[in-house]
């Protein structure tokens, strides 16, 4: 019996050596030490000792099952080693390979500039507006005291929908709106398309951009107009750069200034931008008609306001120096990447 369990144990230990799996090593333990194992055998077996031998032979049953179990578990242990091995093997990334590459986009020029004047006025505590680009006469004309018969209304200029819609041939309609449901104070800004039946040249185009502003409150003057412009032509174009006022007629503001720039090409000595003026006109401006007011519901002997309203190509074409609109409208790649 001695004999036999030597036998037994060192002829599991070779086979276990040699197994190629976990699951051969599974096999291998039922077949020495599972119930009907080679090693349960062997304790059965001891009933037929002599009872003096039985103790001693009992231990080294234990001995041998001990050393098969340890066995086992070190054979385990070394198939998982190795699995992780080839898993993590298997699983290396070369973090050294170059990577494709992939193009990044740019913001838009004219979005870019849009986005500094958006923020020059949010940092003078305007708030930015939206209204409808599809919009009634009532409010992109009736209400900005352009009545039926005015020349502006003309059919060449006007996108017509029908005979009270249009698409909105500028922004000052969302001042309109904007009058007309809230209470002064009011200090908006209000960017958006609007649409002109315009040939596409150089400098036009049959859908565009512009920004108006409004301010309302009591004892607003043409002076808090001036400073607010010429402080963002400063913040927009830089220190030195400031507006200068010219009378001119709008149905909506009295008085009406067109206003120019400081050309930022030249500053003010005169250049081929200006032709030599040292100006360079970009928007419309003036005091709120106080017939505007009135129409809209505001009390024009409290509350006085001004307007604004100025074209966001135009200023992003000053801005980067660009020669044609057309530029800003087609989408060229090489064109588009330059600006970031
Ligand atoms: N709406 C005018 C245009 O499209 C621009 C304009 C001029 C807006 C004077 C104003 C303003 O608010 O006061 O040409």
């Amino acid at each position: 019996m001695d004999k036999q369990l030597q036998e037994i144990r060192e002829r599991i230990l070779r086979e276990l050596r040699e197994t190629k799996s976990v699951q051969a090593i599974e096999q291998l333990r039922v077949q020495a030490l599972g119930k009907k194992g080679e090693l349960t055998g062997i304790l059965r077996g001891m009933g037929k000792l002599p009872p003096e031998e039985r103790p001693v032979m009992g231990q080294m049953v234990n001995k041998a099952r001990e050393a098969i179990e340890q066995a086992i578990e070190e054979r385990v242990t070394e198939f998982r080693r190795k699995e992780k091995e080839l898993r993590l093997a298997a699983e290396t990334l070369d973090v050294t390979l170059p990577v494709e590459e992939r193009s990044q986009g740019a913001m838009h020029p004219m979005n870019i500039a849009l986005e500094k004047m958006i923020d020059i006025f949010v940092g003078m505590g305007y708030e930015v507006v939206d209204g409808p680009e599809v919009e009634f006469d009532h409010f992109n004309f009736e209400l900005l005291n352009l009545p039926k018969n005015h020349p502006a209304r003309d059919a060449q200029d006007t996108f017509y929908v029908d005979d009270n819609i249009v698409l909105r041939t500028h922004t000052s309609p969302v001042q309109a709106r904007v009058m007309t449901t809230r209470k002064p104070p009011i200090r908006v800004i209000c960017p958006g398309r609007v649409y002109r039946a315009d040939e596409a040249d150089a400098t036009h185009s049959p859908v565009f951009h512009q920004m108006e502003g409004l301010v309302i409150d009591e004892n607003i003057t043409m002076g808090d107009l001036k400073g607010t412009l010429d402080e963002f032509a400063r913040q927009m174009f830089g220190e030195g750069i400031s507006t200068r006022f010219r009378p001119s007629f709008f149905p909506f503001t009295e008085p009406s200034a067109e206003v120019d720039l400081t050309c930022a090409n030249c500053r003010g000595k005169g250049c081929r931008m200006c032709k030599g003026t040292g100006w360079i006109e970009v928007l419309g401006a003036g005091m709120v008609n106080p017939k505007v007011l009135e129409m809209c519901g505001i009390d024009s002997k409290k509350y006085s306001g001004f307007a604004f309203g100025m074209g966001v190509e135009r200023i992003s074409i000053l801005k980067y120096n660009i020669p044609n609109m057309r530029l800003l409208y087609e989408n060229d790649l090489r064109f588009l990447t330059q600006y970031r």
